[in-house]
């Protein structure tokens, strides 16, 4: 069997940055099929030496010292460069037939979108036509990746659906959210449903509210054209922290397989409260850096939120009148993503606390998903020879303690290989994608009405504008990031 990888966008940056240094790894870990062929397709004229040239740079970029002379020597075998219009029937029949015939011809095909997205719908109409993902003559599989943006909105998600399925059937398309391919992401199923000690206390009678933060340090960088018309809620909430969301609230589907998740995933979406209008500015927050609006690309009156903060709730029994609160925001103090799970206090309280240790600390799970991959659960101790003194205290798993420096892949070595496999179990089918815009969509319909609330300036390096600590402030609680702990006590 011959499988080839045609990856539209080749010249681009994710591409460079993070498809062909996946593909280079797995192929190192032997975990290609054999006989694969790698097809880069994008107007820059370049011979396959060239684009394999700019590959080894970009690889080495990524790989450092770990690069290997040797491996990337077979893999530059594999890769090809073809140019074309994405916009050229000619051009999709040369690369079909290219795939098609003689002994080159590929048995299994995937097709990866890493294009800009007004180029989807033209890209899936020529692949369409040239007949590029049939598989009605049952010699192999076809399918089609596809990255995010995912529409900007309900009515454009279902249209960018309704095209995909105009071409392919469901089960032949892999909607990428690396989210769901990092380690981490993942072992929140493996937590909850592999352990017996979790699932009893995951509900509304022992958990007080839930807090996701995806926290990044940069800001814009060069990608103002499509962040300022998108901004984070569509950037980072409708697919990132929705998707954590659901891993978190989820029930324990049947199996580990994708029809089973994703109806679980699904579930979760439908029972997301919608936000009446009139509460925006109770439920959201959204903030803009200091400095934004004079970044290269960025219109001078912008007002594309940088910064966003949620409080959802989930209406199903497991988690009726549980808040969840979601924030992303870039410019802030670290480059985190991590989710909370802070339990209820215990029905009384009948040791003293330490000054300054509310009851609020008692029990958290803290699921740190980058950097510093890990677990830590959170517990109140005695300190020792001080009477009855309390002192809360963290139980820690780290992946790089227990599994070495290097042991985490990068999310897109483990989707591209789903992909290639046939597992969509990491990837969002159409109901969860419009299902979450609902979500989203409701939330801008909040902030154009006359409720919305303020569009917040923040400092560049804080964690926010202050509106994020009144979201949470009101029902007194706060975001708990590890620097807004109190100091334990020190030794007397
Ligand atoms: C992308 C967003 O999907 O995720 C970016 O478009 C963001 O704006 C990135 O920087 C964050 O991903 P990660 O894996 O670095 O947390």
């Amino acid at each position: 069997m011959s499988t080839a990888i045609v990856i539209f966008g080749a010249s681009g940056d994710l591409a460079a940055r993070k498809l062909i240094p996946a593909l280079y790894a797995n192929f190192r870990k032997q975990r290609l099929p054999e006989q694969t062929r790698i097809i880069g397709f994008s107007t820059s004229a370049f011979s396959d030496e060239q684009y394999r040239e700019n590959m080894l740079r970009a690889v080495r970029t990524q790989t450092g010292d770990d690069f290997d002379e040797g491996v990337w020597a077979g893999f530059a075998d594999m890769l090809h460069y073809r140019s074309g219009n994405l916009e050229s029937p000619d051009d999709f029949a040369a690369l079909a037939a290219e795939l098609g015939t003689g002994d080159r011809a590929a048995d299994d095909i995937v097709y990866y979108l890493a294009i800009a997205p007004h180029f989807f719908t033209a890209a899936l109409g020529n692949l369409g036509a040239a007949g590029m993902l049939d598989q009605s003559a049952g010699t192999g599989t076809r399918r089609i990746i596809i990255e995010k943006p995912f529409g900007r909105d309900l009515a454009s998600a279902r249209a960018l659906n309704a095209a995909l399925l105009g071409v392919a059937s469901e089960d032949q398309i892999y909607r990428i959210d690396h989210y769901l391919g990092k380690e981490t992401v993942q072992n929140i199923l493996m937590l909850r449903f592999g352990n017996a000690i979790f699932e009893p206390l995951w509900n509304r009678n022992y958990i007080d509210h839930v807090q996701i933060t995806v926290a990044e340090t940069v800001g814009v960088e060069h990608r103002a054209r499509y962040y300022d018309s998108a901004g984070a809620l569509r950037d980072m909430f409708q697919n990132h922290l929705v998707q954590l969301l659901t891993l978190v609230a989820m029930e324990a589907p049947s199996k580990v397989e994708a029809t089973a998740l994703r109806n679980e995933k699904a579930k979760v979406l439908e029972a997301v409260q919608m936000t009446a209008p009139e509460h925006a500015s109770l439920n959201t927050v959204r903030g803009q850096y200091r400095g934004y609006r004079a970044e290269p690309g960025v219109a001078p009156d912008s007002s594309t939120e940088t910064y966003a903060a949620l409080r959802l709730f989930v209406d199903n029994w497991r988690w009726q009148g549980v808040p969840f609160f979601l924030r992303s925001g870039k410019m802030l103090p670290d480059k985190t993503s991590e989710i909370i799970i802070q339990f209820r206090r215990p029905p009384t309280q009948i040791f003293d606390t330490q000054a300054g240790v509310t009851e609020l600390f008692t029990n958290r799970l803290r699921i740190t998903i980058q950097p510093d991959e890990g677990l830590h659960l959170r517990f109140i101790t005695k300190v020792p020879d001080r009477g009855m003194t309390t002192q809360p205290v963290d139980m820690d798993f780290r992946y790089r303690d227990t599994f070495g420096g290097k042991a985490i892949p990068e999310a897109y070595e483990r989707l591209l290989l789903d992909a290639l496999r046939g597992d969509a179990s990491l990837f969002a089918r159409s109901d969860e994608i419009e299902l979450a815009w609902r979500v989203i969509d409701d939330i801008r319909a909040g902030w154009e009405g006359e409720h919305a609330p303020p569009l917040e300036e923040y400092e560049p390096g804080s964690w926010g504008p202050a509106g994020a600590e009144r979201l949470l402030g009101r029902s007194g609680r706060w975001w708990l990031h590890e620097s807004a702990d109190p100091a334990p006590a020190p030794p007397q």
